[in-house]
């Protein structure tokens, strides 16, 4: 090639990187811009002016790194979930919430998404985590008589006299532990759009964990029994089935909330 075609070479060249946006020339030496860059402290407007070491020509800004917590990650996947299928999908390869690791299956919900009443539990115990449905073992048992005495079962798909449970967390915590408040705001967003899909008139909250992700407050002995707000929709806090179990005197208190579903329901 002559110096001439050559020349005409290298600039064709040049610009056609310029064309796709290119706008600076690579160096004999490589620049380290971490090192000219002054970096200001998370959430700090950069200081400059006459007291401060960072002349404004110094400051480079720095592009915000866009890092979603958990919860964002689980709001943005929960809001894609336009049904039940996909929400227990999404739930299924949801891998933010250590407590997964440790729990054998997913359990998502029972009964019939056409019910009127939605009951939430706290989470699934040893029987639930071996089947994947919730409330199988004796609170189980418990809760589906309870539920029975009012015409509600979740084997019922009428939406009449079906009754649909799940919980707020859809994995079993290690030897039943409490889960800590940063798992349950992680598992929130799923439970509001799980909400959101069934629609039900109206929510129960079984205990206290189911208090705490709804209305933000535990305390359930005061709470039962009196109707509040959550998610747009009537929520009565009861007992859990299984302090009826350990109570037994707990029972009257829980017919008593029963038989207030029951009035709610009627048209
Ligand atoms: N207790 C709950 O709160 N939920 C279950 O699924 C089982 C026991």
């Amino acid at each position: 090639m002559t110096d001439i075609a050559s020349y005409y070479a290298d600039l064709t060249a040049l610009e056609w990187q310029i064309d796709l946006g290119a706008d600076e020339a690579i160096q004999d030496t490589p620049v380290n811009r971490y090192e000219q860059a002054v970096k200001p402290a998370k959430g700090a407007i950069p200081k400059t002016g006459p007291n401060s070491n960072i002349k404004p020509v110094d400051f480079i800004p720095v592009i915000p790194q866009v890092q979603e917590s958990a919860p964002d990650i689980a709001r943005i996947m929960a809001g894609r979930c336009n049904d039940l299928t996909a929400l227990r999908d999404a739930l299924a390869v949801f891998e933010h919430c250590a407590i997964k690791k440790g729990a054998r299956n997913l359990v998502f919900a029972a009964g019939h998404a056409s019910a009127r009443v939605m009951v939430i539990g706290e989470g699934p115990s040893r029987d639930e985590d071996r089947t994947g449905a919730p409330f199988m073992g004796r609170s189980g048992a418990m809760l589906d008589k309870m539920f029975a005495a009012i015409g509600l079962s979740r084997e019922n798909e009428d939406g009449q006299g079906a009754l649909y449970i799940t919980n707020v967390l859809p994995w079993r915590t290690p030897q039943n532990r409490d889960p800590e408040p940063e798992e349950i705001a992680m598992m929130l967003p799923f439970l509001e759009r799980h909400i959101a899909l069934v629609n039900p008139d109206v929510i129960v909250a079984l205990g206290n964990i189911p208090c705490k992700a709804l209305l933000g407050r535990t305390g359930i002995t005061r709470m039962r029994g009196t109707w509040v707000e959550a998610f747009g929709k009537p929520v009565l806090p009861m007992f859990h089935p299984s302090a009826l179990l350990r109570d037994p005197a707990k029972k009257r208190d829980s017919w008593n909330d029963l038989l207030a579903i029951k009035a709610r329901l009627q048209p």
